[in-house]
């Protein structure tokens, strides 16, 4: 099993899977995570396997999946879109540790025909498929980190390696508008303003906590 930070070095969108099921130690583990991450967090994301449908063949071109059964439903209540980036990517990087390939999907799939229980006053926010990966995707360009933060060459190490971690996020349309700011020992995150920058706001922290070896008392 890699470890975590390697993880999210080899993470790329992986859109084309064998024909395999996931693991059923694989599972055990997911399921496990998806526990103590909705316990603390409060949402309620569920791993759905062996369900074609919300998958089922679309239009070609930008966002088509193959051979996608399983995926995770990310659900919690309303305004927890920077949650649902946070615990999503949590769980995508357990999934990539233990060889699991994965693509965030806000649009390109069957929202209507995904597998899930909502429960009142919850919504389905989006999924993340998940499988093994006919390849393990591509390196995408990222901003600069001088574009993204106030880096600059007094910056301490971990703030450097938090911001490397952040820059290597999935974001939506690999838009990567957030901005992190280093001030007085702490940093603040902001999303700017772009489809789903809330989400990617929330993978981008969860990056950089892991990046930077610091936990969640970073954040200003
Ligand atoms: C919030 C969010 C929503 C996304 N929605 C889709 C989608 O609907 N369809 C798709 O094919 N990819 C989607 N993606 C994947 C991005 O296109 C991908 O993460 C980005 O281009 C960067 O590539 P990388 O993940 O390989 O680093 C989404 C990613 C995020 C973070």
């Amino acid at each position: 099993m890699v470890d975590i930070r390697e993880a999210i070095r080899e993470r790329h969108s992986v859109r084309a899977f064998k024909d395999l099921p996931l693991e059923a130690e694989a599972v055990k583990e997911l399921e496990a995570e998806i526990k103590v991450c909705n316990g603390l967090s409060g949402l309620n994301i569920q791993l759905v396997t062996d369900e074609p449908e919300a998958f089922s063949a679309g239009k070609p071109g930008y966002g088509k999946f193959r051979n996608c059964r399983n995926y995770l439903a990310l659900v919690g209540p309303g305004g927890k879109d920077v949650e649902i980036g946070y615990w999503g990517e949590r769980i995508v990087l357990l999934a990539q540790c233990l060889g699991i390939n994965s693509c965030w999907v806000a649009l390109t799939y069957k929202k209507g025909k995904a597998a899930v229980d909502i429960r009142p006053g919850e919504k389905l926010y989006m999924v993340i498929a998940l499988g093994y990966g006919e390849t393990s995707g591509t390196e995408h360009r990222g901003k600069p980190a001088g574009d993204i933060s106030n880096i600059d060459a007094s910056s301490p190490d971990w703030f450097r390696e938090g911001v490397e971690a952040a820059l290597l996020a999935p974001t939506a349309i690999n838009q990567q508008k957030f901005r992190l700011e280093l001030r007085g020992g702490k940093v603040s995150a902001k999303a700017g303003f772009g489809p789903y920058s809330k989400v990617d706001l929330g993978i981008v922290k969860y990056h950089f906590e892991i990046g930077s070896g610091k936990d969640s008392s970073v954040w200003l």
